[in-house]
């Protein structure tokens, strides 16, 4: 467990005065009368002492982890990552948290025991959302929700809802898009499917944690009417619409005030204006030495993570000294047994440990290759390989292939499935020469890579890592090439939480890659042999300067454990490829106006560039979003910027047409509706984006902005779906910063239903 590595929680324990073992004996001698029912929460709560009731919200060390079935104490699952206190006197067990969101995150090997505990590594957010598909989104929430019921935890700390405010976050492969709507659509969604397995959902981190630099303290500074459109409207559709039982604030400010303590996120937006009534925890950081206890659970902080005892000391004095009423602590007790008695394990459930992993690999295959975007098909794909062809594979990722991101987003699976096996699977073999000195550099970098890790970065240590590329000579690729019919080059980027991406060599190709896809294309293309690019990466990389050198790339992301055989399945055409990107794709890095002010890491480098253009950054207290609400499509859309791929943008192996579009306003909301027809001569689904550009009202507006999307079920060559929207007229306001409230400008609306925001097919006017 992630507490382990904080030293100073064991020299903090010995000043509580209540250890594991003295609990022990207290609760033997206290009373049993009142047990805990789902209908007794004031009787239990007059029963409870007020250590009882500052015990439970504070999170627990492992060793106080006392199981509901047995009332023992014992080891909880190994690798959750957190727990909350048990009082067995008044029937109240511990319930346990596992991290997410692309999968259950639990140890895969035990104390004792020989057997290992996989969980499924299902696609990262960023995939899931470019799905575009929130039916198929809940069903993967409905596996994830299963694997933490059966591997014995109650909540699971995702799914992420934080904006892509700029491609150099290096969580973006935990966060869905750089939309609000979307977000809060595919955000529902999967909260929906966890909770329909009886366990909670954890949606995080809220709010404003856009960036990892400096992520414990920064101060996001963001204009009201920015924090409110952009940061807070996809958390707001998640928790009006699917009800999470939990929400983890952010380690950041947010206008000078820490999320986990901001009383105006927390209970004024949160509870009061959307009706939030689960609990609220903080993000793993313990006792802030500059933060009063007492302001958390006043703001509306019901629970401390992972949990300090000094944090105990802290709350009991602040009650004894009365700068902290009795009043908050009963009311935070009150929503914690709420959330407890819903748990299964104050239900006794007996889990399995054995969830059905081979019906959920199978989820995972459908929804990585769904997520999948193709983003270049020069009359490449799919590949019409015939019984002979072989298909020579270079770059390390193709033999490693990443099926998710490292740190507490990552999941321990049994295997990932490569390019090799995948296209294996589908009959098309890979030539033998280079497979072997790939795969033995493989295993060698996987040995050297565990000799040299570093025990002090715990949370990056967690997951796949990225191995090293290696250069492959034009000697070799002339080798190839002879026994070769197409090749097939993957790029990857791995990232984790506490770090954000440098721009040279993370967004940017390194200068080995670039090399590799020159020298590879050119031998290729003499032969009149295509060059396939595979991204496998949760996030944008840059891709102007070298896309026009290749035949086709498709992102792949990383699409979970069974990678390399959603890759195959759009290769070769068993799957259409109907992703379609949630995030811009710019030509630079530099183009994002919120790369003016994102923090970077300072590095020998980069450094000298850094200060021309941005100020150097380690150490900084505050980011300063100057961009406002022009994030992502909104600045490139408004402001006419070019870009490498739109916002929506994706390539399909058919085409499709829309026609008869509707658009009806009621009181309360507008009716969207249009015919797709497949025009093509393959059978697919396809995405459509309406975005609706509004008048100004006295305000500054982006040109359009996405209001609803609609995915058609698979579509055979000529066969036609209606597809029906509905948009709230509430989803049109913008925040005015003059009445502090939600505003419906008067005036022409124009809905157009687009293939991306830069393509529109056909749109409407109507009055409002
Ligand atoms: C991360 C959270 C995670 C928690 C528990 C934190 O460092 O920011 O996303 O859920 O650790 O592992």
């Amino acid at each position: 467990m992630k507490k382990t590595f904080l030293l100073i929680a064991a020299l903090l324990l010995s000043l509580t005065g209540v250890s594991a073992d003295n609990r022990v004996a207290n609760l033997a001698t206290k009373s049993r009368s009142v047990q805990l029912t789902a209908d007794n929460i004031d009787q239990v709560m007059q029963a409870m002492t007020l250590e009882d009731k500052v015990n439970l919200l504070v999170g627990v060390d492992e060793e106080d982890f006392v199981d509901a079935v047995s009332g023992k104490q014992r080891e909880l699952v190994a690798g959750a990552a957190g727990i909350t206190y048990a009082l067995p006197h008044l029937g109240i067990p511990s319930t346990l948290f596992c991290d997410g969101p692309a999968g259950v995150h639990i140890d895969s090997t035990r104390n004792g025991t020989s057997r290992k505990f996989f969980a499924t590594g299902f696609p990262v957010a960023s995939c899931l959302a470019s799905t575009w598909n929130t039916e198929l989104v809940e069903e993967v929430g409905k596996a994830i929700g299963n694997e933490t019921l059966e591997y014995g935890c109650d909540i699971i700390l995702g799914p992420g809802l934080n904006i892509h405010r700029n491609p150099l976050c290096g969580r973006n492969f935990e966060y869905y898009s750089e939309d609000p709507y979307i977000t809060g659509a595919i955000g529902a969604a999967m909260v929906k499917g966890i909770q329909s397995q009886g366990v909670g959902a954890c949606p995080k981190h809220y709010a404003v944690n856009s960036q990892e630099t400096e992520r414990f303290s920064v101060d996001e500074q963001v204009s009201e009417r920015a924090l409110r459109e952009i940061y807070l409207r996809g958390f707001e559709k998640m928790v009006r619409e699917a009800h999470p039982w939990s929400i983890m604030s952010a380690y950041n400010r947010v206008n000078g005030v820490y999320a986990q303590c901001n009383k105006l996120l927390l209970t004024d937006i949160l509870r009061d204006d959307w009706g939030f009534d689960g609990i609220v925890m903080t993000d793993w950081i313990g006792k802030r030495n500059d933060l009063p206890v007492e302001d958390e659970i006043k703001a509306g902080n019901e629970l401390m993570m992972p949990g300090y005892p000094v944090q105990k000391t802290d709350m009991l004095q602040a009650v004894r000294d009365g700068r902290l009423p009795m009043a908050d602590i009963d009311r935070s007790v009150r929503r914690m047994l709420e959330y407890i008695v819903k748990t299964p394990r104050f239900k006794k459930y007996q889990y399995s440990e054995n969830p059905d992993r081979a019906d959920h690999t199978a989820i995972t295959r459908q929804a990585g290759a769904e997520g999948m975007v193709l983003l270049k098909n020069a009359n490449t794909l799919p590949l019409s390989i015939s019984g002979n062809d072989t298909i020579a594979l270079f770059g390390v990722n193709s033999y490693d292939f990443l099926s998710g991101g490292v740190g507490s987003g990552c999941v321990n699976v049994e295997k990932v499935v490569d390019m090799v096996s995948g296209l294996k699977a589908q009959g098309i073999a890979t030539t033998p020469l280079l497979t072997d000195i790939y795969q033995k550099y493989v295993q060698y970098a996987r040995v050297k890579l565990m000799i040299d890790k570093n025990p002090l970065m715990w949370f990056l240590d967690q997951g796949q890592p990225k191995l090293d590329e290696i250069e492959i000579s034009e000697r070799c690729i002339r080798h190839e090439v002879e026994h070769a019919s197409a090749a097939i080059i993957t790029i990857a980027r791995q990232a984790g939480e506490g770090i954000d991406r440098q721009i040279d060599g993370e967004f940017t190709l390194t200068d080995l890659e670039q090399t590799m896809i020159q020298r590879v294309s050119d031998i290729f293309h003499e032969a009149d042999k295509r060059v396939i690019v595979i991204i496998n990466s949760g996030s944008v990389i840059e891709t102007a300067s070298w896309r026009d050198k290749v035949d086709a790339i498709l992102m792949s992301w990383q699409p979970g454990q069974e990678g390399g055989n959603a890759v195959a399945d759009i290769l070769t055409g068993k799957a259409n490829p109907s992703g379609r990107l949630t995030m811009t794709w710019p030509v630079s890095v530099y183009d994002h106006w919120s790369t003016r002010n994102f923090p970077q890491d300072y590095d020998m480098y980069s450094y000298q560039r850094l200060q021309q253009r941005h100020r150097p950054i380690k150490g900084i207290t505050y980011t300063k979003h100057e961009e406002g609400i022009y994030v992502g499509y909104r600045y490139f859309d408004t402001y006419k910027k070019q870009v490498a791929y739109p916002f929506g943008y994706g390539l399909s192996y058919t085409t499709f047409a829309y026609d008869r579009m509707k658009v009806k306003a009621t009181d309360d909301k507008i009716e969207v509706s249009l015919v797709v027809t497949n025009t093509g001569k393959m059978a697919g689904k396809e995405v459509v984006q309406v975005y609706v550009h509004a008048p100004e009202g006295g305000m500054d507006k982006p040109e359009k902005e996405l209001r609803a999307f609609a995915k058609t079920r698979v579509l055979q060559p000529g066969e036609k779906e209606t597809v029906t929207m509905q948009i709230a007229k509430s989803d049109l306001c913008s925040w005015s910063e003059d009445t502090h409230g939600w505003e419906l400008a008067a005036g022409e609306y124009t809905f157009m239903a687009c293939k991306n925001v830069n393509e529109t097919l056909c749109s409407q006017k109507i009055k409002l």
